[in-house]
């Protein structure tokens, strides 16, 4: 390979999902390794599996249906984690098995309560064990930026030694900083003496927001992997964002001259995507995919841009796959109409998808006067979040405001197929609307989040809702859009609770890494 090409390892699917309440199920997992094979990133890390039957099935559908990168699996390092990851990837074309001890005195002494001694031997007995199946293993100092320079340098020589190929010094907790983290890189290069025989991958966390700087500066000091998830997904602030470490080495390619295999006109429907399943909205302001990234809104600034492009943007939005709008959508528009409208927004359904969003297109056209593409996107990212669900929307009426006291909802679910019906009331529309939903899936867990955004401008934008609920410390995110406030609001809890019950089945092991 080019010396100066950077190997993608994305771990949206294992780190990302880790998220609290960024649960995904077989089928949204699915859909986003092949968005992210599309993408071209050399590896798919697709989950953990001796974490839960769920994670194990997924790794293993993703392993059967990705033909273009190679599928790896997380295990700590012990042999029946490692032969659980051995036997969710073994239909991989290409599958790599991922293992990982902590290596920094705070979490040996605390977290595993063992000698650095016998966390060594652990390193070369897990990588060995890892190689009798596949050759491609990587090892994990998990805390190594934490880690002391000279007992790093000695495990990842025995990592190697033992027929490690990657060789990941995380920054679990990122806490490190760019300079430090680079020179730690280079200790590496300078001390181990098999170093040659692996690629130096990093795997930053943002808890400080410097997920990205760390990871670029310890490519600049030799690392040829760098590990990320689309959007920053991840555990507490984090993980690096690809987009931005893609984007960054594209543009900034006169001083950081790295390349990717990142086809990047995929970038936003991947954000899409992950943000649609996950039910974790991207920040207006995100670089690379939040909504305003490429929007010109002071004068001066559109003046600039109409009078050259560059004196304001230092990427085109083509480049990342977000094209201006070219067609008009209204109540008159066609199926052909629509059909285009999806492409142009990066959209790739099956005809039943493009059927069923084309009939809500027609219903929100019927109800909205100008339907902007952002209208389109939250239609279709609603439909894609819908679409495994065991708990369903079937209708829902409100009564409220000052003639009725106190507000009721009527409602209709559909759950595992049998139609239920109930009326409640509540202290208001919402509250009413979902002591329905309790009434008819009674459940423990607690609302945490209600929250309300307009998709766009007026007074009939579609409000796009999300719920947060949280059951014996697990918390799930749900999102519901449409022009009705409180449909919206009915949509979104019941996602949350359907994500519940996919996230009911996984039991969590001991010492689930960052
Ligand atoms: O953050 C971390 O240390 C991890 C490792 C398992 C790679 O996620
Ligand atoms: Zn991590």
């Amino acid at each position: 390979m080019d010396a100066n090409r950077v190997i993608i390892f994305d771990t949206t699917l294992r780190d990302g999902e880790q998220s609290p309440g960024a649960s995904m199920n077989l089928e949204e997992k699915v859909k986003i390794a092949l968005v992210l094979e599309e993408l071209g990133v050399d590896v798919i890390e697709a989950g953990f599996p001796i974490a839960s039957n769920g994670d194990f099935e997924g790794v293993q559908a993703v392993a059967r249906t990705v033909k273009n990168s190679v599928i790896c699996g997380l295990a700590r390092a012990t042999r029946g984690d490692i032969e659980r990851c051995a036997e969710a990837i073994r239909p991989a074309a290409r599958g790599r098995i991922h293992t990982f001890i902590s290596t920094s005195p705070l979490h040996m002494k605390y977290k595993l309560q063992m000698e650095p001694a016998a966390v060594l031997a652990k390193v070369s007995e897990s990588v060995a064990c890892a190689r009798g199946f596949t050759d491609d293993v990587e090892w994990s100092a998990e805390d190594g930026s934490r880690t002391e320079p000279d007992f790093l340098c000695r495990c990842v020589e025995a990592a190697i030694a033992a027929g490690a190929r990657t060789i990941n010094i995380p920054d679990t907790v990122g806490y490190a900083v760019p300079d430090e983290y680079a020179a730690l890189i280079r200790q590496l290069f300078d001390r181990v003496p098999n170093i040659d025989r692996a690629i130096i991958s990093v795997h930053c966390h943002n808890d400080l927001g410097l997920a990205v700087a760390n990871s670029l500066a310890a490519v600049q000091a030799g690392a040829r992997q760098v590990e990320c998830t689309v959007n920053g997904l991840g555990e507490r602030a984090g993980n690096a964002a690809m987009e931005e470490i893609v984007m960054a080495l594209r543009t900034r390619h006169d001083r950081i001259p790295f390349t990717t295999g990142i086809a990047t006109q995929h970038i936003t429907r991947a954000s899409r995507l992950v943000s649609a399943v996950t039910g974790f909205p991207v920040q207006p302001n995100k670089a690379i995919v939040g909504k305003n990234a490429f929007a010109h809104e002071s004068g001066i600034h559109q003046d600039g841009v109409l009078k050259h492009a560059q004196t304001y943007e230092i990427m085109t939005p083509d480049s990342v796959g977000l094209h201006r709008s070219s067609l008009v959508m209204g109540k008159h528009s066609g199926r052909a109409a629509f059909k285009a409208k999806l492409k142009e927004l990066g959209y790739e359904l099956a005809e039943a998808a493009i059927e069923d969003a084309f009939a809500r297109f027609k219903d929100l056209a019927d109800r909205k006067k100008d339907i902007f593409d952002e209208d389109i996107v939250a239609l279709v990212d609603d439909a894609v979040v819908r679409g495994n669900d065991r708990i369903r929307l079937k209708a829902l009426e409100v009564l409220c405001g000052t003639r009725h006291n106190p507000p009721s909802a009527e409602l209709d679910l559909e759950i595992d197929g049998k139609a239920m019906s109930c009326k409640a009331t509540g202290d208001g529309p919402v509250d009413a609307t979902f002591a329905a939903i309790r009434a008819l899936f009674p459940h423990e867990a607690r609302l945490q989040l209600y929250q309300v955004h307009a998709v766009t401008q007026g007074t009939d934008a579609q409000a796009e809702v999300t719920v947060r609920l949280e059951e014996d410390g697990k918390t799930v995110q749900g999102q519901g859009a449409d022009t009705d406030t409180m449909v919206a609001s009915a949509r979104a809890y019941v996602n949350a609770l359907n994500k519940l019950l996919v996230k009911r089945q996984k039991t969590a092991p001991a010492g689930l890494p960052a």
